[in-house]
């Protein structure tokens, strides 16, 4: 029989990668998708989803109790892994009433409904529920921010500094109370700051990307030193992926990416790499373009995570490197800003014709790629895009897959 689980938020970026790895992983679930495509949320980013049998999309806000109880009926649901969320720190510091309503409201109103449907009373589960299980997704940024030293660990305290990290503050500790006063059977990962495709194009890797083709300054704030430690938005689905099935009721896992690095580092990195991939016609470096603009207020200097506890209970492990993994991020933006673009910004033709030249021989190393690949999008281990890296004027529209 399937099983049926409620993904919050599952058209916007972890959402969206979680699900495409959840479906292609387990073959027994059926995913109740419930988005209310905010300007965050784009149907873009289901493309080869939605029509999967084991999918279904709902257009609706978790803060409605009827819906969300309409739905853990009609689907019977078993289990709730909750990404939903208003998460644009700048946003939350010019409107920080929609932060609450939908991460603190949201999130009761989901553990409200899961409650009812799951308890008999509280700590006494219906015997067809025992396993049913609320996973919420949260962020490292409930831990406020760092010196030069130390990690963020599970036990480390709350201290939120902007009106997002303490709607997320607010929204786990509702998690915690309901494992702890009614027994529901809970669990909460905080993880750090992630990157990948899908990512809105709001936040700082898919705006440095955008903002460089588009000749454009790129606006990194203050000084450019605060760090952030960077998780590769696969190796977060396999964290929750791990914690879902395997953590321990009521407990909070931390997932890292093991990836320090300050905010200018990356779009440096990022810049450089363009520099390869798409040299602009001056041979002038996208690095011209970085901006220093002022500082957010309340900017948390630096997150690190530590993952012990994930890592030893569960067997979490980051795979794969920074520098792979931007390259598929930025091959993804880059079809996704230039694949549909006006006229200026498509691909010289002559471009197109080396491609065609060199055709034959992608297409074998793409037949080897297809074994290295964990999902229906190329991986970027594979030798494709070692070659691509040998040969730039290749790279685009090859990789990746955009609106
Ligand atoms: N992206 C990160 O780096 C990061 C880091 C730590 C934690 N998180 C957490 O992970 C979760 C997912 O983050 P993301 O980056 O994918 O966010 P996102 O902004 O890309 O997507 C959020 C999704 O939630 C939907 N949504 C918003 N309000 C809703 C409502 N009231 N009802 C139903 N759907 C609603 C939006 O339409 C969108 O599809 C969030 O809870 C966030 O706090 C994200």
């Amino acid at each position: 029989m399937r099983e049926h689980i409620l993904i919050t938020g599952g058209a916007g970026f972890i959402g969206s990668n979680f699900i495409e790895y959840f479906l292609e992983k387990y073959k027994n679930y059926h995913l109740i998708n419930l988005d209310l495509l905010t300007y965050a949320g784009d149907l873009g980013n289901l493309n080869g989803i939605l029509d999967n049998k084991r999918h279904k999309f709902i257009k609706g806000d978790i803060c409605n109790r009827e819906l969300v109880e309409f739905i853990f009926k009609e689907y019977n649901i078993m289990g709730v892994i909750h990404f939903a969320a208003q998460t644009h720190v700048d946003n939350s510091i010019k409107s920080p009433n929609i932060f609450i309503k939908t991460n603190i409201n949201g999130t009761q109103n989901l553990l409200e409904c899961a409650k009812n449907h799951w308890l008999k009373s509280p700590f006494y589960t219906k015997e067809k529920y025992k396993n049913a299980r609320f996973h919420h997704i949260s962020t490292d940024e409930v831990y406020g921010s760092l010196g030069k030293k130390g990690s963020f660990s599970e036990t480390s305290p709350y201290k939120p500094n902007s009106p997002y990290s303490a709607s997320k503050a607010g929204s786990d500790m509702l998690v915690r109370a309901y494992n702890k006063t009614f027994g529901l059977n809970t669990i909460i990962t905080n993880c750090s700051n992630n990157y990948g495709p899908k990512q809105h194009d709001e936040k700082l890797i898919p705006t440095i990307i955008k903002n460089a083709i588009n000749k454009q300054p790129i606006p990194i704030y203050g000084d450019g030193k605060n760090v952030r430690d960077w998780l590769y938005v696969k190796d977060h689905c396999k964290g929750i992926d791990l914690a879902y099935h395997n953590g321990k009721i009521g407990q909070t896992y931390n997932i890292g990416g093991e990836c320090e690095k300050r905010n200018i580092d990356i779009a440096k990195m990022i810049c450089k790499m363009l520099d390869r991939l798409l040299p602009k016609s001056d041979k002038s470096s996208y690095i011209n373009q970085i901006k220093f603009v002022q500082d957010r207020y309340g900017h948390d200097k630096r997150y690190a995570i530590d993952s012990t506890k994930i890592a030893s209970e569960m067997g979490f492990r980051i795979n794969g490197n920074l520098k792979e993994n931007l390259h598929t991020t930025i091959n993804y933006f880059l079809n996704k800003y230039m694949g549909g673009g006006s006229s200026k910004n498509r691909i010289p033709t002559f471009r197109f014709a080396l491609f065609a030249l060199f055709k034959p021989f992608v297409a074998f190393l793409s037949s080897f790629a297809t074994f290295t690949q964990d999902s229906n999008r190329l991986d970027s281990k594979n030798p494709l895009l070692l070659f691509i890296d040998y040969f730039p004027f290749l790279n685009l529209r090859l990789i990746g897959g955009g609106k």
